[in-house]
Protein backbone atom coordinates (compact mmCIF):
# COMPACT_ATOMS: atom_id res chain seq x y z
CA UNK A 1 0.00 0.00 0.00
CA UNK A 2 3.16 2.28 -0.07
CA UNK A 3 2.24 3.94 -3.94
CA UNK A 4 -1.61 4.66 -2.09
CA UNK A 5 -3.39 2.34 -4.12
CA UNK A 6 -6.33 2.55 -2.21
CA UNK A 7 -6.10 6.59 -1.84
CA UNK A 8 -5.62 6.38 -5.68
CA UNK A 9 -8.45 4.62 -6.53
CA UNK A 10 -10.98 6.45 -4.02
CA UNK A 11 -9.66 9.81 -6.15
CA UNK A 12 -10.52 7.70 -9.53
CA UNK A 13 -13.95 6.76 -8.51
CA UNK A 14 -14.77 10.28 -6.95
CA UNK A 15 -13.49 11.59 -10.13
CA UNK A 16 -15.98 9.28 -12.27
CA UNK A 17 -18.56 9.84 -10.30
CA UNK A 18 -18.30 13.83 -10.51
CA UNK A 19 -17.61 13.19 -14.59
CA UNK A 20 -21.67 11.51 -13.72
CA UNK A 21 -19.53 7.72 -15.06
CA UNK A 22 -20.24 6.07 -11.78
CA UNK A 23 -23.27 4.94 -10.06
CA UNK A 24 -24.35 7.11 -7.10
CA UNK A 25 -26.07 4.09 -4.30
CA UNK A 26 -27.73 7.12 -2.97
CA UNK A 27 -27.56 10.86 -1.81
CA UNK A 28 -23.31 11.82 -1.56
CA UNK A 29 -22.56 12.72 1.66
CA UNK A 30 -21.81 16.17 0.15
CA UNK A 31 -25.30 16.24 -1.27
CA UNK A 32 -26.97 15.55 2.52
CA UNK A 33 -24.56 18.41 3.76
CA UNK A 34 -25.62 21.33 0.76
CA UNK A 35 -29.33 20.34 1.33
CA UNK A 36 -28.81 20.06 5.54
CA UNK A 37 -30.25 23.96 5.34
CA UNK A 38 -32.38 25.43 8.63
CA UNK A 39 -35.96 25.49 7.18
CA UNK A 40 -37.89 28.20 8.92
CA UNK A 41 -41.06 27.11 6.86
CA UNK A 42 -42.59 23.92 6.06
CA UNK A 43 -45.02 22.34 4.11
CA UNK A 44 -47.85 20.94 7.01
CA UNK A 45 -49.28 18.65 4.57
CA UNK A 46 -46.30 16.23 5.42
CA UNK A 47 -47.15 15.06 8.99
CA UNK A 48 -44.13 13.77 10.38
CA UNK A 49 -44.68 10.70 12.45
CA UNK A 50 -43.27 9.65 15.71
CA UNK A 51 -42.08 6.61 13.86
CA UNK A 52 -39.85 8.77 11.89
CA UNK A 53 -39.05 10.71 14.85
CA UNK A 54 -38.21 7.45 16.22
CA UNK A 55 -35.82 6.54 13.43
CA UNK A 56 -34.01 10.11 13.48
CA UNK A 57 -33.28 9.42 17.29
CA UNK A 58 -31.72 6.19 16.32
CA UNK A 59 -28.27 8.10 14.94
CA UNK A 60 -27.79 8.36 18.45
CA UNK A 61 -26.70 4.72 18.82
CA UNK A 62 -24.02 5.20 16.35
CA UNK A 63 -22.36 8.63 17.07
CA UNK A 64 -19.35 9.93 19.19
CA UNK A 65 -19.71 10.75 22.75
CA UNK A 66 -17.65 12.70 25.29
CA UNK A 67 -16.13 9.36 27.38
CA UNK A 68 -19.11 7.46 25.79
CA UNK A 69 -21.35 9.00 28.91
CA UNK A 70 -24.03 9.44 26.54
CA UNK A 71 -25.86 11.61 29.34
CA UNK A 72 -28.77 13.23 26.17
CA UNK A 73 -32.00 11.69 26.00
CA UNK A 74 -34.88 12.81 23.82
CA UNK A 75 -38.58 13.59 23.93
CA UNK A 76 -40.59 13.08 20.66
CA UNK A 77 -43.04 15.75 19.79
CA UNK A 78 -45.80 15.32 17.40
CA UNK A 79 -49.32 16.60 16.89
CA UNK A 80 -51.24 18.69 19.25
CA UNK A 81 -48.17 19.00 21.31
CA UNK A 82 -45.78 20.34 18.84
CA UNK A 83 -48.42 22.70 17.71
CA UNK A 84 -48.01 24.21 21.36
CA UNK A 85 -44.56 23.70 21.21
CA UNK A 86 -44.28 26.25 17.85
CA UNK A 87 -45.64 29.24 20.09
CA UNK A 88 -42.86 29.28 22.23
CA UNK A 89 -40.20 29.22 19.52
CA UNK A 90 -38.25 32.18 18.02
CA UNK A 91 -37.15 31.38 14.23
CA UNK A 92 -35.27 33.63 11.91
CA UNK A 93 -33.59 36.28 14.92
CA UNK A 94 -31.93 37.59 11.73
CA UNK A 95 -35.06 38.92 9.98
CA UNK A 96 -37.26 39.69 12.74
CA UNK A 97 -39.43 41.72 10.16
CA UNK A 98 -40.65 38.25 8.95
CA UNK A 99 -42.02 36.92 12.43
CA UNK A 100 -41.11 33.05 12.13
CA UNK A 101 -42.99 30.67 12.00
CA UNK A 102 -45.67 32.24 9.92
CA UNK A 103 -48.76 30.70 11.52
CA UNK A 104 -49.43 27.38 9.83
CA UNK A 105 -45.46 27.12 8.79
CA UNK A 106 -43.36 25.82 11.86
CA UNK A 107 -42.38 22.40 11.55
CA UNK A 108 -45.02 19.66 12.62
CA UNK A 109 -43.07 17.48 14.82
CA UNK A 110 -39.53 18.35 17.84
CA UNK A 111 -37.33 16.35 19.34
CA UNK A 112 -36.40 18.06 22.59
CA UNK A 113 -33.00 17.21 23.40
CA UNK A 114 -32.29 17.04 27.47
CA UNK A 115 -29.44 15.63 29.43
CA UNK A 116 -29.10 13.87 32.26
CA UNK A 117 -26.23 15.74 34.06
CA UNK A 118 -25.85 19.45 34.34
CA UNK A 119 -24.61 21.56 30.97
CA UNK A 120 -21.10 21.06 30.42
CA UNK A 121 -18.20 21.77 28.09
CA UNK A 122 -18.18 18.09 26.78
CA UNK A 123 -22.21 17.99 27.33
CA UNK A 124 -22.62 20.81 24.62
CA UNK A 125 -20.36 19.02 22.19
CA UNK A 126 -22.02 15.95 22.43
CA UNK A 127 -24.94 18.30 21.53
CA UNK A 128 -23.80 19.73 18.41
CA UNK A 129 -23.02 15.60 17.38
CA UNK A 130 -26.00 14.37 17.89
CA UNK A 131 -27.99 17.54 16.50
CA UNK A 132 -25.96 17.44 13.03
CA UNK A 133 -26.47 14.04 12.83
CA UNK A 134 -30.03 13.86 13.57
CA UNK A 135 -30.42 17.10 11.09
CA UNK A 136 -28.54 14.75 8.45
CA UNK A 137 -30.65 11.65 8.97
CA UNK A 138 -33.73 13.84 8.52
CA UNK A 139 -32.51 15.13 5.00
CA UNK A 140 -31.73 11.47 4.26
CA UNK A 141 -35.23 10.60 5.05
CA UNK A 142 -36.37 13.28 2.93
CA UNK A 143 -37.61 15.49 5.73
CA UNK A 144 -35.86 18.88 6.83
CA UNK A 145 -35.26 20.20 10.14
CA UNK A 146 -33.48 23.37 12.44
CA UNK A 147 -31.72 23.70 15.47
CA UNK A 148 -34.17 25.80 17.83
CA UNK A 149 -31.66 27.25 20.44
CA UNK A 150 -34.43 30.41 21.02
CA UNK A 151 -37.39 28.72 22.99
CA UNK A 152 -38.71 29.51 26.24
CA UNK A 153 -37.31 26.79 28.53
CA UNK A 154 -39.86 27.42 31.39
CA UNK A 155 -42.78 26.79 28.95
CA UNK A 156 -41.50 23.71 27.34
CA UNK A 157 -40.50 21.72 30.52
CA UNK A 158 -43.83 22.53 31.78
CA UNK A 159 -45.95 21.72 28.92
CA UNK A 160 -44.32 18.18 27.87
CA UNK A 161 -43.91 17.69 32.00
CA UNK A 162 -39.97 17.20 31.13
CA UNK A 163 -38.26 15.24 33.65
CA UNK A 164 -34.58 16.60 32.68
CA UNK A 165 -33.79 20.27 31.55
CA UNK A 166 -34.14 21.12 27.61
CA UNK A 167 -30.86 22.20 25.98
CA UNK A 168 -31.81 22.33 22.19
CA UNK A 169 -34.94 22.08 19.92
CA UNK A 170 -34.72 20.33 16.85
CA UNK A 171 -38.16 21.39 14.55
CA UNK A 172 -38.79 18.26 11.74
CA UNK A 173 -41.18 18.83 9.23
CA UNK A 174 -41.12 19.00 5.39
CA UNK A 175 -39.16 22.31 4.06
CA UNK A 176 -40.50 24.47 2.00
CA UNK A 177 -38.34 27.17 1.81
CA UNK A 178 -35.36 27.78 -1.34
CA UNK A 179 -32.33 27.67 0.40
CA UNK A 180 -28.97 28.47 -1.15
CA UNK A 181 -25.42 29.13 0.07
CA UNK A 182 -23.50 31.92 -0.72
CA UNK A 183 -19.44 31.76 -0.57
CA UNK A 184 -17.74 35.10 1.32
CA UNK A 185 -14.45 36.70 2.84
CA UNK A 186 -13.14 37.11 5.71
CA UNK A 187 -14.64 39.83 7.67
CA UNK A 188 -17.93 40.03 5.34
CA UNK A 189 -21.37 39.81 6.38
CA UNK A 190 -23.05 36.40 7.93
CA UNK A 191 -25.73 37.61 8.05
CA UNK A 192 -28.52 35.32 6.32
CA UNK A 193 -30.99 37.77 4.19
CA UNK A 194 -33.45 37.03 1.84
CA UNK A 195 -33.92 38.50 -2.13
CA UNK A 196 -36.09 37.48 -4.43
CA UNK A 197 -37.92 34.79 -1.83
CA UNK A 198 -34.74 33.04 -1.97
CA UNK A 199 -32.74 32.53 1.75
CA UNK A 200 -29.23 33.67 1.29
CA UNK A 201 -26.52 32.10 3.85
CA UNK A 202 -23.21 33.57 3.65
CA UNK A 203 -20.46 30.41 4.43
CA UNK A 204 -16.99 31.48 5.16
CA UNK A 205 -14.30 30.11 2.28
CA UNK A 206 -12.52 27.44 3.07
CA UNK A 207 -8.97 29.08 2.69
CA UNK A 208 -10.41 31.81 5.12
CA UNK A 209 -11.08 29.01 7.80
CA UNK A 210 -7.79 27.26 7.66
CA UNK A 211 -5.29 29.22 10.00
C1 LIG B 1 -27.04 25.63 18.27
C2 LIG B 1 -27.91 26.29 17.23
C3 LIG B 1 -29.03 27.01 17.63
C4 LIG B 1 -29.85 27.62 16.68
N1 LIG B 1 -30.97 28.27 17.09
C5 LIG B 1 -31.77 28.85 16.16
C6 LIG B 1 -32.97 29.50 16.56
O1 LIG B 1 -33.31 29.55 17.74
N2 LIG B 1 -33.75 30.07 15.60
C7 LIG B 1 -33.40 30.01 14.27
O2 LIG B 1 -34.13 30.54 13.43
N3 LIG B 1 -32.26 29.39 13.86
C8 LIG B 1 -31.46 28.80 14.77
N4 LIG B 1 -30.34 28.13 14.36
C9 LIG B 1 -30.05 27.99 12.93
C10 LIG B 1 -28.92 28.92 12.45
O3 LIG B 1 -29.42 30.23 12.38
C11 LIG B 1 -28.41 28.40 11.09
O4 LIG B 1 -27.69 27.22 11.30
C12 LIG B 1 -27.56 29.43 10.37
O5 LIG B 1 -28.32 30.55 10.00
C13 LIG B 1 -26.89 28.86 9.13
O6 LIG B 1 -27.86 28.34 8.25
P1 LIG B 1 -27.74 26.83 7.76
O7 LIG B 1 -28.03 25.95 8.94
O8 LIG B 1 -28.74 26.67 6.67
O9 LIG B 1 -26.32 26.62 7.29
C14 LIG B 1 -29.51 27.52 15.29
C15 LIG B 1 -28.39 26.78 14.91
C16 LIG B 1 -27.60 26.17 15.85
C17 LIG B 1 -26.40 25.37 15.39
Amino acid sequence: MADNYLGNKMEEHLARQQAGKAPKASRSLNQLFLENRSQRSYDNRCVVSENQLRRIVEVNTKIPSARNQQVLRFRLVTGQQAEKLSGMIRLGGALPELHLPQPGHAPNAYIVICATVEESHYVDIDLGISAQSMLLKAVDMGLNGICIGAFDKTAVTEALQLPLQPLLLIGIGKGEEQIRLKEVAEGDSLKYYREDGIHYVPKIQTKDLII
